[in-house]
């Protein structure tokens, strides 16, 4: 089967992090800017780029049965075969493999090398199979289109990488190394996205809030100095950031908590397990106790913030008692929402070799009462908040005729009827809450 030539329609499908979906949006401006259309929702496209994550085995393994099913699926001239490219953490892990196992695949693109994409699809389109998985010195950042279009949430990545080394975790070997992106570089992209549309951004990074730069009178400042200046964007309503480190929660960003109104009362700070000699193990370098003391503080200057976190549950070794001290430690911070994964061993982690590897049953059987925990904790978060008023930044239309979706400044997803528009910023008052919702009453368009 040869490739089909000169594609004209493409789809990027972006898996895991928020960080895959930023890359998957500036590859799919990439290839519009070759001049080729996202394929109508329904439709084959001529080339697919399926955009990775390999943080847990599941999450790795997926990639080939969506490579099966496209090349099935697959309904072009006679004798032509789709353009799939894998790009993401696969990509960056596995490359080889993949082009050795998934013959249909004709490119292979780590997280550091998409902007050759268009260069890689030349060759191609040309017949040959290409792998680029290098991580440059130059940014490919640099040698991106300019943002033009944003919907009223954006994500913009200012850091990559990791440094930690947590023993369980590919993210050091997939991303490479923490690297700050330059804070002109970010406040630029940043008017970009409002002029395009966004009235939201998010700041990505694997360690966000290692994030370190210089500002426009060269000055060091860290994660808080550049949201002190995002916020100076007139048309910019709210700012987050995810994922920190609890180690780079700096006594600067916590205090910015309680300083600057766009900065949203929400912080996910992954504490991953609630026992010391489990964090130990991890090579988490903090403890419990200290995790609880950065979250007093954050409370102590914004007592309305809402909490987040990821777990995992069945490290090598976790014993039942210590894995008690996890649902303690749930108990004891009342979480708004959450992330909870099994233990997944990861090829060349060091956590892959340890001993006492925990058996499938016992995992299940532990994610299963801390979900239900951090279920109840959500729910009663969402049940305190209920009689209070916020605004809402509508993002998309619901179900329902003049049902609206949007996000309270606790991240819930909330739900109202009435006038209004996509990005407006409503004022509602919270109704009636379900675990994963809150039904709200409009009660004025704060501004348009
Ligand atoms: N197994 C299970 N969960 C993992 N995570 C990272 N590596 C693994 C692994 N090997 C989880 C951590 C991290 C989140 C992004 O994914 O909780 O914070
Ligand atoms: Fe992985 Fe730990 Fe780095 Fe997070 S801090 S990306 S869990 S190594």
């Amino acid at each position: 089967m040869r490739p089909t030539q000169n594609p004209k329609t493409y789809r990027v499908k972006s898996f895991g992090c928020q960080m895959n979906v930023y890359d998957g949006d500036r590859m799919a401006e990439l290839l519009a800017e070759q001049g080729i259309t996202p394929a109508p929702e329904g439709e084959q496209a001529d080339l697919v780029v399926l955009n990775t994550c390999h943080i847990r085995e599941k999450a790795a393994e997926k990639v080939y049965s969506d490579i099966g099913r496209i090349v099935k699926d697959w309904d072009g001239e006679d004798g032509s075969s789709p353009l799939i490219a894998v790009a993401g953490c696969v990509a960056q892990a596995e490359g080889e493999e993949i082009m050795a196992r998934a013959p249909a695949v004709t490119m292979v693109v780590g997280p550091q090398a998409y902007h050759r994409l268009p260069d890689m699809l030349r060759e191609a389109t040309s017949g040959k199979r290409v792998t680029d998985t290098d991580m440059p010195a130059e940014t490919k950042f640099d040698a991106l289109p300019k943002r033009r279009r944003s919907g009223p949430t954006a994500f913009l990545t200012v850091q990559e990488g990791c440094d930690k080394f947590c023993t369980y975790c590919v993210v050091p070997y997939t991303r490479g190394a923490e690297v700050s992106r330059p804070h002109a570089d970010l406040v630029e992209e940043a008017k970009r996205l409002v002029d395009g549309g966004a009235r939201e951004i998010t700041l990505l990074g694997q360690n966000v809030n290692a994030w370190t730069g210089e500002n426009a009178r060269g000055q060091p400042v860290g994660l808080d100095g550049l949201i002190r200046e995002l916020a100076e964007i007139p048309d910019l309503a709210r700012i987050r950031y995810t994922t920190s480190h609890p180690n780079d929660m700096t006594e600067g960003l916590i205090a910015a908590h309680g300083e600057i109104a766009k900065l949203m009362p929400f912080l996910h700070l992954p504490v991953q397990a609630g026992n010391d000699r489990v964090l130990k193990a991890m090579n988490r370098s903090h403890t419990v106790e200290s995790y609880l003391r950065i979250l007093e503080q954050v409370r102590a200057v914004r007592p309305d913030i809402a909490l987040s976190g990821d777990f995992i549950v069945g490290f090598p070794g976790e014993t039942d008692a210590e894995f008690e001290d996890t649902l303690g430690l749930v108990e004891a911070v009342g979480y708004a929402q959450c992330f909870s994964f099994k233990y997944s061993p990861r090829p060349g982690t060091p956590a892959a070799t340890m001993d006492d590897q925990i058996a499938a049953a016992v995992m299940d059987e532990r994610l299963q009462r801390l979900q239900a925990a951090l279920n109840r904790d959500q729910l009663a978060f969402n049940k305190a908040s209920v009689g209070k008023t916020c605004e809402v930044l509508v993002e998309r239309k619901g179900k329902h005729p003049g049902q609206w979706l949007g996000k309270s400044p606790w991240l819930q997803s909330v739900h109202f009827t009435g006038e209004a528009q996509i990005g407006d910023l409503v004022r509602v008052e919270l109704a009636e809450a379900g675990p994963n919702s809150i039904s709200a009453r409009l009660l004025e368009t704060a501004a348009a």
